[in-house]
């Protein structure tokens, strides 16, 4: 059984479950303390930035310059608790994806860019009805099919059939992370999600027979994935 290493409750708050735990702190500090090669899979869905404002003007793409000290430390991290075989894919979207590929290529090693498509409907200037995913195939990895994920409905257009209630604005369907999941990680294996918003990434690590670690700095999603936890174990 995967060992936990020990945490100290002064840099932040966790809640453990049979087979994960989720952690409420910044995914950068939290990470350093994983130990080296430990982690079979990282799925994660970051902020996607793009959009933001600044006292109600819209930002500047050049903007995001600063975060990439923040992406480049944790990305080497990834490097760092990832074991060779660890297939790694990265969410990002149109804008987000040109800030983040030369920094993910550089550290990690993209193999592909995976196409989510939603299933969403029409809307305006061709509304975009797809997500992107920065793939990293681990050693020895060997994934059939296209980079084009057609299956799975985004929330706008059926995932709250399956999944219940939405309780986060950004929230992924369980499939959409359990069919990565059982693309690349072992039976067993630990499923790592350094972005964890309401834990979908630790759900679908459950339904699949997985371990997971998540994290999440904010307080209240925090909240909102153990409660979304505690009701997995229970409905199992
Ligand atoms: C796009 S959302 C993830 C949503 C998730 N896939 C789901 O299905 O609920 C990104 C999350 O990352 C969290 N976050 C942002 N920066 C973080 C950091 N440095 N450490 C940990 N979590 C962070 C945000 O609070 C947000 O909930």
């Amino acid at each position: 059984m995967y060992r936990f290493p020990p945490f100290n409750p002064s840099s932040g708050r966790r809640c453990d479950f049979p087979t994960g735990s989720i952690f409420n702190d910044d995914s950068l500090e939290i990470i350093k303390k994983l130990p080296a090669a430990s982690v079979d899979c990282i799925i994660t869905d970051p902020p996607y930035f793009l959009g933001m404002t600044h006292n109600g003007q819209k930002g500047n793409f050049k903007d995001l310059s600063i975060c990439r000290p923040f992406y480049r430390d944790l990305f080497q991290e990834f490097a760092r608790v990832a074991k060779p075989e660890a297939c790694i894919y990265f969410f990002c979207d149109w804008r987000s994806y040109a800030f983040y590929y030369p920094i993910f290529d550089e550290v990690l090693k993209a193999h592909n860019m995976l196409v989510w498509n939603k299933l969403s409907g029409p809307g305006n200037h061709y509304a975009f009805i797809h997500e992107l995913v920065l793939f990293h195939a681990g050693k020895g990895a060997n994934i059939g099919g296209t980079n084009i994920i057609a299956g799975v409905k985004a929330f706008a257009s059926g995932a709250k059939s399956v999944d219940g209630a939405k309780v986060h604005p950004a929230q992924k369907p369980v499939d959409l992370i359990a069919k990565f999941i059982n693309d690349s990680c072992p039976p067993e294996g630990v499923v790592l999600d350094t972005f964890g918003g309401s834990g979908t990434t630790a759900v679908a690590a459950v339904r699949t027979g997985r371990r997971f670690i998540l994290m999440e700095q904010d307080e209240g999603y925090f909240l909102t994935a153990c409660k979304r936890l505690e009701d997995e174990y229970r409905s199992e």
